[in-house]
């Protein structure tokens, strides 16, 4: 369909998530497509499924500084958007901080999966936060990017139960499953431009 919305993946590992979405997108009734992989780091697992299915991917050295991306990064980031003509970007895994040109230039056109229920659990390692922290539910948030550290927008969440005997292993496998299915619903209410955003919160249109 001439009028699919382009998605970029940004990912720094395994690209379960980015797959997910590689995956529902291919569907011809999907009104968005997966045309671009971009990674920080060369051993990247997303990059094999990139090749497999014959989506470009490019690696773009960010930097040493953990977290952080530079300022080249970000603007060669943002002008392989532009040559891709990218109308979403979605950071699946992605281990640093978005700034600089490609937020600016994505504002509002940027999201980020994160595996626990926003605002609690922010930051690294959010599965041993919530098991260590005891509570009994958690899940993911799919979430608009802003300035701050997972502080943007909420689009979807879904939950998952923590019982007794989950570690943040057992955990992670289970928010994982929800992972997959959250990020392609949002992706498509985006497309659908059912995403209404006042003030900080995100409305679904019906229809
Ligand atoms: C996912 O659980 C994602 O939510 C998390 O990294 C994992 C990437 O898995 N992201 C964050 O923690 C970001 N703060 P994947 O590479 O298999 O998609």
């Amino acid at each position: 369909m001439g009028t699919d919305i382009k998605i970029a993946v940004l990912a720094s590992g395994r690209g379960s998530n980015f797959k997910a979405l590689a995956e529902a997108t291919s569907d011809e009734s999907f009104p968005a497509k997966t045309v671009l992989l971009m990674v920080d780091n060369p051993d990247a697992g997303a990059l094999a499924y990139a090749s497999k299915s014959g989506i470009a991917a490019e690696v773009v050295d960010c930097g040493s500084r953990r977290g952080s991306m530079t300022p080249e990064s970000s603007e060669s980031m943002a002008e392989l958007c532009a040559r891709h003509e990218i109308d979403l970007i979605c950071l699946a895994g992605f281990m640093r901080i978005v700034k600089g040109k490609l937020l600016d230039r994505y504002a509002g056109r940027m999201m980020n999966i994160h595996p626990a229920l926003l605002p609690s659990f922010k930051g690294l390692d959010a599965q041993e936060q919530a098991v260590d922290y005891g509570v009994k539910l958690s899940g993911c948030t799919v979430h608009f990017v802003d300035k701050g550290i997972d502080t943007g927008a909420i689009i979807i969440q879904k939950v998952v139960p923590i019982e007794n005997d989950d570690t943040a292993e057992s955990l992670s496998i289970k928010i994982l499953r929800e992972e997959h299915r959250a990020y392609p619903e949002a992706v498509r209410l985006f497309a659908e431009k059912r995403l209404k955003i006042r003030e900080r919160r995100v409305f679904i249109d019906d229809e």
